[in-house]
């Protein structure tokens, strides 16, 4: 980005008095005064000062949710260049945003999309114990005490599981049963590992809430931007 461009965004000058202020030498990008008008910045790794004071951008921030499907890398990067969500973001890359948690690779569902580092934390964070709702399918029911089990929290690599709720949806002819499940953390494959424990197979798993955020009707693979209701419960997390 030009440097005068630059100076603006940051709030420092208009365009014009930013090429003012390159003129009088006020100016430095990574310490080095800048004369040339023409100069342009990395805006990600450059530092610019004026007057020894550094400037830069006001960041604006981005959230959004996602439906991801299956089959699809919950990452910005894959090293074997299978297709991550970042792909179906193209619009939001320079917003350098990033997913909030990750699916599995096989799981499907809603995945909030951020630049905010705080906001991922805070949904992050166990200590937060925002609730994450799925839906999952599995062959036979579990067994009662099980389940009673499970909902007050087994071991998993040797640490006690936080509560969780499980709810029998549907049970179809074919044995085929769909749960819902509420967890209050975000362990590795922790619902898979909760039902194996069970002595179940998960054939299907969704994400559809986080916290007061609904999945709802977007189509796998599109995002839409947070209205202003899930914005607000955001902030106040
Ligand atoms: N639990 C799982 O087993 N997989 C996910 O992707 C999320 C929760």
């Amino acid at each position: 980005m030009r440097i005068n461009k630059y100076i603006a965004q940051c709030g420092a000058a208009s365009r014009r008095e930013a090429e003012k202020l390159i003129l009088e030498g006020r100016i430095k990008i990574n310490n080095k005064i800048v004369v040339d008008l023409a100069t342009n910045v990395d805006e990600y790794n450059d530092t610019v000062t004026l007057d020894g004071n550094i400037i830069r951008p006001h960041t604006r921030f981005v959230y959004a949710m996602f439906n991801k499907h299956k089959g699809c890398i919950c990452s910005v990067k894959d090293d074997r260049n299978r297709k991550t969500v970042m792909d179906y973001l193209e619009d939001l890359k320079d917003y350098r945003v990033f997913p909030v948690g990750r699916l599995d690779y096989n799981t499907e569902g809603l995945l909030l999309i951020t630049n905010d580092g705080s906001i991922c934390n805070k949904l992050t964070h166990p200590s937060n114990e925002i609730p994450k709702v799925y839906i999952a399918k599995t062959r036979g029911k579990i067994d009662e005490d099980k389940l009673k089990e499970l909902r007050n929290g087994i071991m998993l690599d040797g640490r006690k599981l936080s509560k969780s709720k499980i709810k029998l949806l549907e049970e179809k002819d074919d044995g085929e049963c769909k749960y819902e499940v509420t967890i209050f953390e975000g362990r590795n494959r922790q619902v898979h590992r909760m039902f194996e424990w069970a002595g179940k197979e998960v054939l299907f798993l969704k994400r559809v809430q986080i916290g007061d955020i609904r999945l709802g009707g977007l189509a796998r693979g599109k995002y839409r931007y947070l209205n202003k209701k899930e914005l607000t419960y955001l902030k106040n997390i």
